[in-house]
């Protein structure tokens, strides 16, 4: 893990969560969640964002959404604008999931778009980027990765960014890459990277749970985790930022 920048633990709830869910989930995260090298974040979705901004900061966890629309505001029912996650406390958004990509067919383009709107209104993209199984038994892997980082092309490298780098045939199945995997996709993902001149935070994600937590982010090149299913529960997403504490 590179020096200058902080490992990421960021738990994406999905479709997941109510109201009381979600306080519990912070009364059982502790008093100091969050050790000092290393940041923790949670998206939530989008109900619970303004009712979590608060206890969150009070305990150092960043607050980020799954997703947002391309527009600032104005006629898109249903659709949550920069702005909005702005005013709920929002510091990062995720964009270009696998299952926005494949549910919602969201484009490179589309994501592009919204990519500069989050830039524009001070969030931190969190770009996700993948390849599906057939892609990976093909040996397309790392075009398909290129294809999609594609969508940095011409952005000036200051910009904040973490990409994550999440294989869609990992998410919520229990399979999980092989560090071998892991450590060879993400030197081609920070090669790629800087070829496009970004030097960003590339987490991994997939099936991390607090079993395969440790090899993974031993794994160059990694710099944190975005996790599904194990962020859920207090419990074992305190064991994630723990696990996270010792090995970056
Ligand atoms: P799981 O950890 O449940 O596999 O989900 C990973 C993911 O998609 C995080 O964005």
């Amino acid at each position: 893990m590179a020096s200058s920048t902080r490992c990421l633990i960021a738990g994406n709830w999905k479709m997941n969560g109510t109201l009381q869910e979600s306080l519990d989930f912070v009364q059982a995260l502790g008093e100091n969640p969050a050790p000092e090298h290393v940041e923790v974040a949670i998206m939530p979705p989008f109900t619970l964002l303004h009712p979590l901004a608060s206890p969150f900061r009070e305990k150092g966890v960043r607050l980020g959404a799954q997703n947002m629309y391309c527009e600032t505001s104005g006629a898109f029912t249903a659709s949550i604008s920069p702005v909005m996650l702005r005013d709920a406390g929002c510091h990062y958004v995720i964009l270009g999931h696998s299952e926005r990509r494949d549910i919602q067919h969201e484009s490179n383009a589309l994501i592009r778009k919204k990519m500069d709107l989050a830039w524009e209104y001070a969030l931190e993209p969190i770009l996700c980027i993948g390849e599906h199984l057939e892609e990976r038994e093909s040996g397309s892997t790392n075009a398909v990765l290129k294809e999609q980082l594609a969508v940095l092309a011409g952005v000036d490298g200051g910009v904040p960014l973490t990409v994550a780098y999440e294989p869609v045939w990992a998410i919520g199945t229990g399979k999980v890459a092989t560090p071998e995997q892991v450590r060879e996709t993400h030197a081609f993902v920070h090669e790629e990277l800087k070829r496009l001149g970004h030097d960003c935070r590339v987490l991994y994600g997939g099936s991390v749970n607090p079993a395969n937590a440790a090899d993974i982010l031993a794994c160059e090149g990694v710099e944190g985790a975005l996790v599904g299913g194990a962020s859920l529960k207090a419990d074992s997403f305190t064991q994630l930022i723990e696990i996270a504490a010792k090995v970056a």
